[in-house]
């Protein structure tokens, strides 16, 4: 069989059923839009599993989303979608390319979300776009991005709050939404959200708990998304 879509962390699969896919966590890992290149044992576990609590978790609070059911270790079962071209990042504290871009110091919490735009092209780097391209290359219409930027603040303050209950700070984080292939009219967040696609500083240490260890050569890479994942799930056992 072959995948029907491969990306840089992930492949998908057809499954027997036309409205859901397979999706499935690889080991590989990247960085500088795919320059830099690793791989990692566990970490397309480690992703599912994260995943996987953060989706359930959404879904809980009355987000929709495509998932539908871990299948197994590295896969889960996802509901159909046509991704936007549209990558949502929101931002709580300075941080990467927001500091690249301003000169700002990195650290710096904000006094309200930032959200910027990109445009999903591996070929031009995800450059950052505004509402006015979105609408005029297409990508989404203005009622569709009014829609992204509710959903994506709504999920930045679920997710802020979940992870600050388990002594993590939301810095920043990247999310992409899909038409159902169902009823194309549904908007849902897909993809993951994992330490791939998170900052995460540990609010005690400030210690940085996801891929900027990769990406700077922090070193113990899994280590810290095997961290994340042992005390999200205390806390799903001990709050449900
Ligand atoms: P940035 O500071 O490099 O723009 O990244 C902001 C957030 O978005 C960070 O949490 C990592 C995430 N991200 C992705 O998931 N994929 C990407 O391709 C990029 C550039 C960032
Ligand atoms: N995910 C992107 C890449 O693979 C960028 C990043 O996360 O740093 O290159």
């Amino acid at each position: 069989m072959q995948p029907i879509y491969e990306g840089k962390a992930k492949r998908l699969w057809t499954t027997d059923d036309p409205s859901t896919l397979r999706m499935e966590f690889k080991n590989d890992a990247t960085a500088f839009n795919g320059e830099k290149k690793a791989s990692f044992e566990n970490k397309g576990r480690l992703n599912n599993a994260i995943s996987t609590l953060i989706y359930q978790y959404l879904e809980k609070t009355g987000i929709p989303t495509h998932f539908v059911r871990q299948i197994d270790e590295t896969n889960v079962e996802v509901k159909k979608v046509e991704i936007l071209m549209v990558e949502v990042i929101i931002r709580n504290v300075s941080a990467g390319s927001y500091c690249k871009r301003t000169g700002m110091e990195e650290g710096i919490p904000f006094s309200q979300p930032v959200i910027e735009f990109s445009y999903k092209s591996d070929a031009l780097g995800d450059p950052l776009i505004n509402d006015d391209y979105i609408r005029e290359m297409k990508l989404a219409t203005p009622e569709d991005m009014a829609f992204l930027r509710e959903s994506a603040l709504k999920v930045n303050a679920i997710l802020s709050g979940f992870f600050a209950e388990v002594g993590l700070k939301l810095v920043d984080f990247k999310l992409e939404f899909g038409r159902l292939a169902s009823d194309p009219a549904q908007i849902v967040l897909a993809d993951e959200i994992s330490p791939d696609g998170c900052r995460l500083w540990d609010l005690k240490t400030g210690e940085k708990m996801d891929k900027d260890r990769f990406r700077r050569d922090l070193g113990n890479v899994m280590e810290a998304y095997e961290e994340v994942l042992k005390r999200l799930k205390a806390r799903l056992e001990t709050n449900g």
